[in-house]
């Protein structure tokens, strides 16, 4: 399959099987994920788009290894991913982070943010660099993502606005190199500006680094500018997938359809100002 958008071309770097996940028990039993098969390429931006409550965080939270699967199975560079143990999951998180809705709940309110980066450098095992490295190493994480280091240096993150703050988790991600990174509606909670803006970093990120990224929105519209593969999910199950074009510009799902009736701008260039939630 080719793609228009990114030439789709990289190896098999994480898929599922039937992947199930129950919560509850007897007539108050949810399943919150049923029977889902992906395949997610390397270098590969993937949506997964669907209503709230559509099953997207507890998919993300499988993948993350924060969640047993309750069924079905996850693969991990062509073998069964196993994390059974503490270290085997470290190792698996070692490949692996996160950006999720609200910004302010991801950092310690008490470290500044030359913290949050300088631990950066740490957890790649650079602790023992010079200091003057260090901040070339800072400085240069920020100028990707468009911020001066001397701005944010010495102040916490809640003097920090949404749109900062997540571009600060996009400059930690350009220094931590993950090869994969799921981002869990992370432009729900800032203005259209910013958005636009965080759209155009992680598109950045994935070209400057062949990131696998997947992106988890409830807005079909940020799905088809940003991705080369997406998935549409309702009540737990996958009801569409493709490509961006196929699976947004042809779909073959009623319930694709219904959420396409809600953004009647689809075919024009992507009006962010009017992009609203
Ligand atoms: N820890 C939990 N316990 C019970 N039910 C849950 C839990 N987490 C999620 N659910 C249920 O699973 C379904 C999917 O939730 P979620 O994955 O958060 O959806 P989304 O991220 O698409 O909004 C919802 O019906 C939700 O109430
Ligand atoms: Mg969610």
């Amino acid at each position: 399959m080719s793609d228009p958008k990114s030439g789709r071309n990289g190896e098999l770097f994480l898929s599922a099987r039937g992947l199930c996940r129950e919560f509850g028990f007897g007539d108050r039993k949810t399943l919150a994920v049923n029977n889902v098969d992906f395949e997610f390429h390397r270098g590969e931006i993937i949506s997964i788009v669907g209503e709230s409550g559509s099953g997207k965080t507890t998919l993300a939270k499988m993948v993350l290894g924060l969640l047993k699967p309750t069924g079905g199975e996850i693969f991990f560079e062509g073998k069964p991913r196993d994390i059974s143990t503490h270290r085997k999951r470290k190792l698996y998180w070692q490949n692996i982070q996160a950006i999720f809705q609200d910004p302010f709940s991801t950092y310690n309110i008490f470290n500044k943010v030359d913290l949050v980066l300088l631990d950066c450098i740490r957890l790649q095992g650079q602790g023992n660099l010079s200091k003057t490295e260090k901040f070339e190493k800072m400085k240069d994480a920020c100028r990707f993502v468009n911020l001066k280091f001397e701005e944010l240096s010495n102040k916490y993150p809640f003097e920090l606005s949404g749109g900062q703050m997540q571009r600060l988790m996009i400059a930690r991600i350009f220094m931590l190199r993950p090869k994969l990174l799921i981002a869990d509606e992370p432009t729900s909670m800032i203005d259209a500006c910013s958005r636009a803006t965080i759209l155009d970093m992680l598109l950045k990120l994935r070209d400057e680094t062949t990131m696998t990224i997947v992106f988890i929105t409830h807005d079909i519209g940020l799905a088809y500018y940003i991705s080369d593969m997406v998935y549409i999910m309702e009540h737990g199950n996958i009801v569409e997938q493709g490509t961006a074009d196929e699976a947004i510009l042809h779909p073959k799902s009623d319930y694709t359809k219904r959420l396409l009736g809600d953004v009647p701008k689809i075919y024009d260039p992507w009006d962010f100002t009017s992009a609203a939630g």
